[in-house]
């Protein structure tokens, strides 16, 4: 039987979902709450990460080991990696890198060390799954917004110069968006073996305007967009 957990960093990212559950219960476990009960027919752990790495994977590992959830979501917002990726924008990663981990020369630049991998695959099934939500929500939306599929790579900055986001690209050329927990999370599926899907909408481009970007961004368009793709998902 699916139980599925549902992460964001930020409120923001997750408004309207609680209200939306039904039979909402909350726990509080290591200084986060996690709300219990049904989203659309889904059985649903949603929960708030807080920001970074280890934020993510400590609210990913509990997810599976103390409410059990066999899948996860992490939606929330990112910095542009890529021309092609515009501001609202959605991005589904088909696979997540550290970009900021670096055991070199033990390991090579990237890789995550003793796993093999650089780049850590999301499932395929729920990310296709979560990327014909979002199309069937985006569909009602103004023209022009495009949903990407690719990599995603997540770091503990808030990235907000070009020349930093510039040099990333050029190590990882394939890169499309920057955040700060979905590679975490990755690490933590793949270890305990969860399937899980990451969807970020493009709140900047990761250079100078970033923060100026962002925050107008996460309070106007993120949470409209995370609960109406969410919906779309849930409702199959
Ligand atoms: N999340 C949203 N925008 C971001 C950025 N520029 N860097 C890191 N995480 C982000």
């Amino acid at each position: 039987k699916i139980r599925l957990g549902i992460i964001s960093a930020l409120a923001e990212e997750q408004e309207g979902l609680i209200d939306a559950m039904q039979d909402a219960v909350t726990v509080t476990h290591g200084m986060r709450e996690y709300t219990t009960g049904t989203l659309w027919h889904v059985d649903t752990v949603a929960v708030l990460s807080r920001i970074g790495k280890v934020a993510g994977a400590m609210t990913a590992a509990t997810l599976v080991e103390k409410f059990g959830v066999t899948h996860i979501v992490f939606t929330g917002v990112a910095g542009s990696a890529d021309r092609a990726v515009r501001v609202g924008d959605v991005v589904v990663a088909e696979s997540l890198v550290q970009h900021d981990m670096d055991a070199s020369p033990l390991f090579p630049r990237f890789e995550v060390p003793l796993t093999g991998l650089t780049r850590l695959p999301s499932d395929l099934a729920l990310s296709t799954q979560l990327a014909g939500a979002a199309g069937r929500f985006l569909e009602n939306e103004p023209d022009g917004i495009k949903l990407h599929r690719g990599t995603i790579g997540s770091g503990d900055q808030f990235i907000n110069d070009s020349v930093r986001i510039a040099t990333l690209k050029e190590r990882l050329p394939d890169l499309l968006a920057v955040e700060m927990e979905g590679a975490a999370v990755a690490q933590v599926c793949f270890e305990l073996n969860i399937p899980f899907a990451v969807i970020r909408t493009i709140s900047d481009n990761a250079n100078e305007e970033a923060a100026t970007d962002f925050m107008h961004f996460v309070k106007t368009v993120a949470s409209r967009y995370a609960f109406g793709i969410l919906h779309e998902f849930c409702k199959g």
